[in-house]
C-alpha cells in the first residue's frame, strides 16, 4: 500500500486529482465513488478541466454502489448525486457515466447485470474509494464476503445514521443498496482511497495496521498489488506506523505515483 499523508484535506484532493487526470488524460475506465470526501477533488478536477489541463471525453465510469428504493431522479440517488457533483461539470459523455439499477423491480439481477458490465467493459483502471467510519468501503458493511461480488446488503444502521444528514429526516434514508462487492473493487486495476477527519482515524488504523477481516471492510486494500491511500493528518492520527509512512512516501523506489 502506497500511504500518503497529507497536511489538510486539501492537499489530499490536489494529490488525488494528479493521479486522477493522468488517468482521465489516458482515457480509462474511472471507479468513482460518492460521499462527502471525494467531493473536493471533483471541484479540483473541475477547474483543471476549466482551465485545459484534463479531459474525460475519452473515459467511462463506473459508480460503485447505489441506493435501492430512490428514482434514479432522486436528488439523493447516486446516480443524481455524481451527476450534479462532478460529471456533468466536465466533458464526460454521460451515457458512459453508469450505476447499478437500485430502481429496478429485480435489484439482485440488476446487481449480477452491473457486475457483467464492469467486466465486459474490460474492468476498471482506477477506481476511487471513500470508507466509512465503520470501516466499510461502497456500502461493504462489516461481515461482507471478502470476495463478494456486486450484490444487495443491507445498511448498517451507523451508516443509516451516517447518511441522514443528506435527507430530511433518518426514516428517509433508505435500509438497503446494491454495492460492488469487494471482490469486484479488488478487480480494479488500481485503488486510490481517501479519507480526512478525525472519525475516520480508527477505520484507517484497522484499514492499514488492522487483521484483513470481514469487520473491516477496507482492509481487503492489503490485498491488492497497487493500492494508494490519502489521508490528511486527522485521519492518519492513529496509525502506529506513521512515521514510517512518511519516510516510504519521501524515499518512493521505484513506480512513480502516476502510473
Ligand atoms: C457512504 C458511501 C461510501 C462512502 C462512505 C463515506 O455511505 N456508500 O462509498 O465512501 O459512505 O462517506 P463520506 O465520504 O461522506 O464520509
Amino acid at each position: 500500500m502506497e500511504i500518503l499523508i497529507r497536511s489538510t484535506p486539501a492537499e489530499v484532493a490536489v494529490e488525488a486529482a494528479n493521479i486522477f487526470a493522468h488517468y482521465a488524460n489516458a482515457g480509462s475506465t474511472l471507479g468513482l465513488a460518492t460521499g462527502s470526501t471525494p467531493v473536493a477533488m471533483y471541484k479540483e478536477l473541475i477547474a483543471r478541466y476549466e482551465r485545459g489541463e484534463v479531459s474525460f471525453a475519452d473515459s467511462r465510469a463506473f459508480l460503485l454502489d447505489e441506493y435501492i428504493g430512490l428514482e434514479r431522479t432522486h436528488e439523493q440517488s447516486y446516480y443524481s448525486t455524481i451527476r450534479r457533483e462532478f460529471t456533468s461539470h466536465v466533458d464526460f459523455n454521460d451515457d458512459l457515466v453508469k450505476s447499478p439499477a437500485g430502481d429496478a423491480d429485480d435489484p439482485a439481477a440488476a446487481a449480477a447485470t452491473y457486475d457483467k458490465a464492469i467486466r465486459d467493459a474490460g474492468g476498471v483502471d482506477i477506481q476511487l474509494l471513500g470508507i466509512g467510519a465503520n470501516g466499510h468501503v461502497g456500502f461493504n458493511e462489516p461481515s461482507s464476503s471478502l470476495t463478494s461480488r456486486t450484490h444487495v446488503t443491507t445498511l448498517h444502521p451507523q451508516t443509516v445514521n451516517d447518511n441522514s444528514r443528506f435527507f430530511d429526516t433518518v426514516d428517509e434514508v433508505p435500509r438497503f443498496a446494491v454495492t460492488q462487492g469487494l471482490g469486484t473493487i479488488n478487480e480494479a486495476r488500481r485503488l486510490l482511497l481517501l479519507a480526512t477527519g478525525s472519525n475516520k482515524a480508527n477505520a484507517v488504523r484497522d484499514m492499514v495496521e488492522g487483521p484483513l477481516s470481514a469487520h473491516c471492510p477496507a482492509s481487503i486494500l492489503q490485498l491488492h498489488q497497487h493500492a494508494t491511500v490519502i489521508v490528511d493528518e486527522s485521519a492518519a492520527s492513529q496509525l502506529e506506523d506513521r512515521e514510517y509512512y512518511i519516510f516510504a512516501d519521501q524515499h518512493r523506489p521505484h513506480r512513480p505515483l502516476f502510473s
